[in-house]
Order: structure tokens, then sequence, then C-alpha cells
């Protein structure tokens, strides 16, 4: 049975597009909807040259009422009906009300290699530590910041120079080949990590 996906975004989605273009020909999933807390995430335009129905639920406009806006966020979900939700870029902290009702089939790429640097200035934090190799991470998405099972990481060399912009540039390229290899993995079922060296 071909899974059903949804991507939620909030700014350029270059992880969404990534996604999106891999889920083709054997792919045991398809992308069902992009779905942005932010209606100018640059992102929903490029989901829907590629075909791909787009939302956005402004988190804005319920101000300080996250229970208010991950309700709506969740009734959006649930009419799209998705097996697999991916946060590709989503800057939203999702509390564990949300969470739980589709605990294990939510998955996050974060910029670090976890459980090192948990949220956010991670390039920053990995340069200051003195770091030799930083990286990526994919991993089921828990109720814990950051935290969860890892099903997929990818390790780079610290080069001399490296700013946290020239980390962030250099591993964007390793996040577009990781997050598919995990959805494509994780769709037919198979929990084994992903290990990348880029
Ligand atoms: C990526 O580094 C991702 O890991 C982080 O936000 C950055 C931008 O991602 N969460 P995208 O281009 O919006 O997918």
């Amino acid at each position: 049975m071909t899974k059903r996906v949804a991507v939620l975004i909030s700014g350029g989605g270059s992880n969404m597009t990534a996604l999106i273009r891999s889920m083709t020909g054997d792919h045991p999933a398809r992308p069902v909807l992009v779905l942005s807390n932010d209606p100018q995430a640059g992102g929903l335009a490029k989901a829907a040259d590629l075909g791909v129905p787009v939302q956005a639920i402004d988190h804005k406009a319920f101000g300080k009422d996250r229970p208010a806006f991950e309700a709506a966020l969740h009734d959006v979900l649930v009419a799209a009906q998705p097996d697999i939700i991916c946060l590709a870029g989503f800057m939203r902290i999702l509390g564990a009300d949300f969470i739980t009702p589709w605990e294990g089939r939510i998955l996050n790429i974060h910029p670090s290699l976890l459980p090192k640097y948990r949220g956010l200035h991670t390039h920053a934090r990995a340069l200051e530590a003195g770091d030799t190799h930083h990286g990526c991470t994919v991993h089921q998405v828990t109720a814990a910041l950051d935290d969860g099972p890892v099903l997929g990481q990818a390790r780079m060399p610290v080069l001399p120079g490296d700013t946290p912009e020239s980390l962030a540039q250099r591993l964007l390229p390793l996040e577009h080949a990781l997050y598919p290899a995990v959805l494509r993995r994780f769709a037919a079922g198979d929990r084994r990590p992903v290990m990348l060296d880029g």
C-alpha cells in the first residue's frame, strides 16, 4: 500500500523539494500535502509547481494560543490522512497534545549530529566547541525537542576557516540526500538507520 506523506514547512522548502522529487517510480510513498505556518513561505509555490496540494495556517493569527494553532494544524492533517508527516525546515515547536495522536509517524531533520546541539544555532555551536565533524540528523519526533529515535545521520568534516554560513551551505546538499533516503526506508517499514559521509 503506497504511503501518504504530508510535509510541513516554514520557509524556502529545499528539503521539502528534495523529498517531493524523490517520491516517484517504485518509491513506497507519495506526497499528499505541503502545509506551512507561514502563508508567505517560499516553499509553497515550489510545492504547487511540483503538483502537490498546498495549505497555510498562519500561526500569527492565533497569537499566544498555541493549542488553538495546533488544533487547526491537526484538523487539516486529519483531512489529508497522511501515514507519515515530515517536518522539513518547520520552525514551530509542536506540543505533546499535537504529537501524541501522530506519534511514531512524524519525522524531522535537524542540522546537527544529535544528541549534540538540540535547538537553534547548531553551526555556530559546533564551531565554538571546536568540533572536527558536523552534520545533520533525521529522527522520529517525540514531545522532547529534537529528541526521539535517530533514523539517519550524515557527517562531514569541519574545515579550517569554516563559518556558520559556510557550514550551513555545505550541509544542505547532505540534508537533501539524507532525508529522502530515510523517508524511503521508513515508508517501507525499514527502521535501520541510514548513515552518510560527506
Ligand atoms: C535546514 O538546514 C534544516 O535542517 C533546518 O532549516 C534549514 C532550511 O531548510 N531546519 P529548508 O530549505 O527550509 O528545507
